[in-house]
């Protein structure tokens, strides 16, 4: 059952304390292949070209199911559907593929279940500012318990791009710009979805996407190129799906651009090469939504069955939406364009799927399986996921957390936003459940004066700034909650500016001259530059959106029943103008430091041309960002002291621990997020000037010292080079075990 896995995640992260009895469902594995052959070899081309559709029109379905879709699915003319909410068109297509089609093969149906079904986590994007893969696991199972009630078996989740730009609205749905965290992330997501087996009917099939490099869209504009060289593809790219693989992602989804000429869902060496032979994934390939036929406008087919032809070539098996397969994979094979043999396989990989669900012998929605939708544990575990993902950014002189008997105003257009809090991707969220900030405040007798002051989040009307103003005036204490709309970040939803919007600033600071100190909580999508106001608040909270839970959670962070204790999973530009920026980066030639940096108001005039000193930054922002990666403050402080290496020589046989004390130094309990990160000095390729090789949580009493250990093996440091050779080579490395990226104890060793 599900719960058991959910309540072991639970116990683990301390929600619940009861146990229950761990049950071993058995595996289907046995005779797989033979199975799959066996079918194959009584399905006709017709059955088989079906296998390979997925059909995304019934969401539209209004009223009893169209014939001509109950048709299509009498005669095994479609694999699997996306978003079939009613759950009576389930029971009914599934009854027909099974009771009517000429083989009797089960549909699959799918849906986004991204960061939750119904109870509605934070957006991946937080989720991953928790680094914490327990946390991540446990809403995955969540989320699949809740969908597999609605039949849903499949969700497309999880998204493993890296994304180093955050003006890309997908990045909410990013795990951040790192490879080692995004790898954890996906394993622990895909555990999450899957359960302990794929039989269970409470499990999602995961779907790992977008294949690949649709994080690194040029200019941070969705949909666009992409240029990645093949290292960079896969050192940083690729890690996180074969992370996902290695938990056994059943699926992989192709990304809408294309990369370095070819666009994914056509990419022969991508999807047989890389995936099948490097990676060896053995479940089946979608598209994305149309990219198939997308690759006409790519101009990388001349017309639909072009594409087609393109795509079966590639071995991108599930067509999602559009229909070049069904209308031109026939006659492709009669053209000799392609053969049945590789249609054969194509679906031999989409049936293997389907009989490792366990679908051939139970085919049907589990009736008796009610998704505990939005129970307590469910919604308990996403308000501490929401605390665990929210990154304190400021907190001058220990502003918060505010005593509850702090008098507050609560100003802002995101305060009592029910849907708004739920961010992007969350179809099936109902914002009557969410508990927004005044609900948590009302309920907990918060003594607050709320004025919204603006209406939305890019609503640029002063007309209520008054009324905020003196609202301002009456309180101790103002505490902000603005940011971006859920709609402001998202598929299709990159901006090039990513201040806050509408007058957000504009309200802040007429805020901030009544003297009183501003804390600012932001749910947004993505990191927003705060250049202009950082100097107006004392405080800055990022919830990002934070979900169902996301009023309780700034309530309990707010007032100090719970410390805030998220890490930036991505760097905090100062202006949009630095992006793309991520810590891992290379160095140059000419090294930015700060003795040779000079602002652009200190030129003098007339200065000559190389007289300033020559490296890489911008001479009005220099070259630092404005929070580094892993960056979060939280209610205490620590001090980090006797970095310890067991040896300062690694080999292949033997192993480097690394030691590190640290010592709450603070008044209050709190935990600490300790970061491992190595550079290779000098490399056959260059080496990036950090690369974040582990982490851990340490939980501290005040006063409380622990030693916190941390063990590298050469293994933990190989990197595919320019001939795209997985190996190490001998020299030597520099180490940090620190707060964030750009902090840290150091040491070094050496590899031999
Ligand atoms: C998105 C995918 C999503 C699919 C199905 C596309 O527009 O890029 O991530 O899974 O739609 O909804």
């Amino acid at each position: 059952m599900y719960k058991t896995k959910l309540y072991i995640l639970l116990i683990l992260i301390g929600i619940i304390s009861c146990k229950e009895e761990k049950t071993t469902v058995a595996t289907t594995t046995d005779h797989l292949e033979k199975k799959v052959n066996n079918l194959l070899a009584k399905m006709t081309l017709e059955e088989k070209i079906g296998q390979l559709n997925l059909r995304g029109t019934s969401s539209r379905v209004k009223g009893a199911l169209p014939e001509e879709l109950k048709q299509a699915v009498r005669e095994g003319k479609i694999g699997a559907f996306l978003n079939v909410m009613n759950t009576e068109y389930v029971d009914e297509l599934q009854k027909i593929a099974i009771n009517e089609s000429p083989n009797k093969i089960p549909l699959i149906f799918a849906r986004d279940v991204i960061h939750g079904f119904k109870t509605i986590f934070p957006i991946p994007l937080g989720l991953a500012a928790s680094w914490d893969t327990k946390v991540a696991e446990a809403s995955s199972r969540v989320a699949a318990v809740e969908a597999s009630s609605y039949g849903v078996r499949w969700t497309f989740a999880p998204m493993l791009d890296i994304a180093r730009d955050s003006r890309w609205g997908r990045i909410a749905e990013s795990p951040g710009e790192d490879p080692y965290l995004a790898s954890k992330l996906g394993e622990a997501y895909v555990k999450g979805f899957q359960g302990d087996s794929l039989n269970d009917p409470t499990s999602m099939i995961a779907c790992a996407k977008h294949f690949i490099g649709y994080g690194a869209a040029i200019g941070g504009r969705d949909y666009n190129t992409a240029i990645i060289n093949k290292e960079l593809l896969q050192n940083v790219y690729l890690p996180p799906f074969k992370a996902a693989f290695k938990a056994g992602s059943q699926t992989v989804m192709t990304s809408f651009n294309e990369t370095n000429g070819i666009p994914a869902s056509g990419d022969k060496k991508l999807l047989k090469d890389i995936l099948r032979k490097q990676l060896h994934f053995d479940g089946f390939v979608v598209s994305d939504w149309n990219s198939v036929t997308e690759m006409i406008p790519h101009g990388f087919a001349k017309d639909e069955k072009h594409a087609a032809e393109i795509g079966i070539n590639a071995g991108m098996n599930m067509e999602m939406t559009s229909k070049s397969y069904e209308n031109h994979a026939k006659k492709l094979l009669e053209e000799g364009k392609i053969s049945e043999k590789q249609i054969t396989s194509l679906v031999a990989d989409i049936l293997r799927v389907k009989f490792r669900m366990g679908l051939f012998k139970n085919p049907k929605r589990d009736a008796n399986n009610s998704g505990n939708l939005y129970a307590k544990e469910h919604l308990e575990l996403a308000k501490q996921a929401a605390i665990k993902s929210s990154v304190l950014l400021k907190n001058d002189k220990n502003i918060l957390p505010l005593d509850k008997k702090t008098k507050i105003a609560v100003i802002g257009p995101l305060a009592n936003k029910p849907r708004e809090q739920l961010g992007t991707w969350t179809f099936d969220g109902d914002k009557a459940h969410s508990i927004t900030p005044t609900m948590a405040f009302t309920k907990e007798e918060v003594a607050f004066n709320f004025v919204e002051g603006l209406s939305f989040s890019r609503d640029t009307s002063e007309k209520e700034f008054k009324k905020a103003v003196n609202a301002a005036k009456k309180s101790d204490v103002i505490v902000f909650i603005g940011g971006e709309e859920a709609i402001l970040s998202g598929e299709a939803h990159s901006r090039a500016n990513i201040n806050l919007p509408g007058a957000q600033e504009k309200l802040i600071k007429e805020l901030a001259k009544t003297g009183k100190p501003v804390v600012l909580v932001i749910m947004a999508g993505r990191p927003i530059t705060l250049t202009n106001i950082i100097e107006e608040v004392d405080a800055v909270l990022m919830t990002w959106h934070p979900g169902t839970m996301g009023g309780e959670a700034i309530y309990d962070m707010l007032f100090g029943n719970q410390e805030p204790t998220g890490r930036l999973p991505v760097t905090w530009p100062k202006t949009a103008g630095q992006l793309p920026l991520f810590y891992n980066h290379k160095n140059t030639g000419r090294p930015a430091s700060k003795e040779e940096f000079v602002h652009i108001d200190s030129i003098p005039i007339g200065a000559w041309q190389s007289s300033l000193g020559n490296t890489s930054h911008y001479l009005d922002v220099g070259f630092t960002p404005h929070f580094p990666f892993g960056y979060g403050l939280g209610y205490t402080t620590f001090q980090y002291s006797n970095l310890k290496l067991s040896t300062n020589k690694l080999t292949n046989s033997n192993q480097l621990e690394i030691t590190v004390a640290i010592k709450n130094t603070g008044e209050r309990k709190g935990e600490e997020l300790v970061q491992l990160y190595v550079q290779d000095v000098v490399g056959s390729i260059t080496r990036p000037v950090k690369e974040l090789k582990g982490f851990k949580k340490v939980l501290l009493k005040s006063g409380e010292e622990k030693t916190v250990k941390f063990t590298l093996s050469a293994n933990d440091l190989k990197y595919y080079n320019s001939e795209l050779v997985y190996g190490l080579e001998k020299g030597d490395f520099k180490i940090w075990v620190g707060k964030n990226a750009a902090n840290g104890l150091k040491s070094s060793f050496v590899y031999e």
